[in-house]
């Protein structure tokens, strides 16, 4: 059976250290093609945002480099103790707390910044309606997540059905839930290529019980190419 990963304890476990995402942020050293990170990144930076909330931001990267380069003031929340010191290591203002449940005034934010972590909200509603909440008249979302097809080699590798199909917030469904909350809403895709070898395969495998089949994956012949397939969705409110 597939784990559901909008559930509130397995985003707990899951994220209760950097491990995980650590070994899986590893597939992608090797790529090609178009950089879903940057797209995200320009997608903020054209709208030249004065104060910026990141939900879900992990270890930070992005909130970094906008507090860096763009100078602007970025708040970021997350519901992990553990991303939540990593990030106040890196001196980014960082608060352990959930999305559904946004400790801000109405309005607060020109952009609000939301990276491969929609489809872990139990209420995906609840949460896209405190983030319209907390942006400004024609402030701007940037939620990142990706398509069914994305990594498929490594599925098929598994022999499983792609875990893509059952999330709330892909590429594919994406958009119809935004448009519930937002005036306009426009796409990129970025699309490309990894290269994993046997030990990048084995950890990936080993952050995820639904593939928990391919920590014993190998002797490989040749590393794995996987295709990769991401979307910044790009939405604003009226
Ligand atoms: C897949 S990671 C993405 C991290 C980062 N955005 C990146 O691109 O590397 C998902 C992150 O969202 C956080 N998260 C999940 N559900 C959340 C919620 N309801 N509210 C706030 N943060 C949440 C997790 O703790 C984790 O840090």
């Amino acid at each position: 059976m597939t784990q559901r990963i909008d559930e509130a304890g397995f985003v707990r476990a899951q994220y209760e250290s950097e491990d995980n995402l650590r070994a899986r942020k590893a597939a992608y050293v090797n790529a090609e093609g178009d950089d879903p990170r940057e797209f995200a990144f320009e997608a903020v930076a054209e709208v030249a945002p004065q104060r910026v909330l990141e939900v879900g931001g992990g270890e930070g990267e992005l909130a970094e480099r906008i507090r860096g380069e763009l100078g602007a003031e970025v708040i970021a929340m997350d519901q992990s103790e553990r991303m939540v010191e990593i990030q106040r290591s890196k001196g980014i203002d960082a608060r352990v707390g959930d999305v559904q449940t946004l400790p801000f005034a109405d309005g607060e934010f020109d952009v609000v910044l939301a990276a491969w972590m929609l489809y872990h909200v139990p209420d995906l509603d609840r949460g896209l309606a405190e983030i319209a909440r907390v942006l400004k008249p024609s402030g701007r979302l940037v939620a990142v997540t990706n398509a069914i097809d994305h990594l498929q080699e490594l599925w098929d590798l598994a022999g499983r059905v792609t875990a893509l199909q059952k999330f709330t917030f892909r590429s594919e469904n994406g958009e119809e839930s935004l448009r519930r909350h937002f005036a306009s809403v426009t796409r990129r895709e970025a699309h490309g290529w990894a290269t994993m070898d046997e030990e990048a395969v084995r950890r990936f495998g080993a952050s995820w019980a639904d593939l928990a089949s391919l920590v014993t994956a190998g002797p490989f012949a040749e590393p794995l190419r996987v295709r990769r397939h991401s979307t910044i969705f790009v939405a604003e409110t009226a």
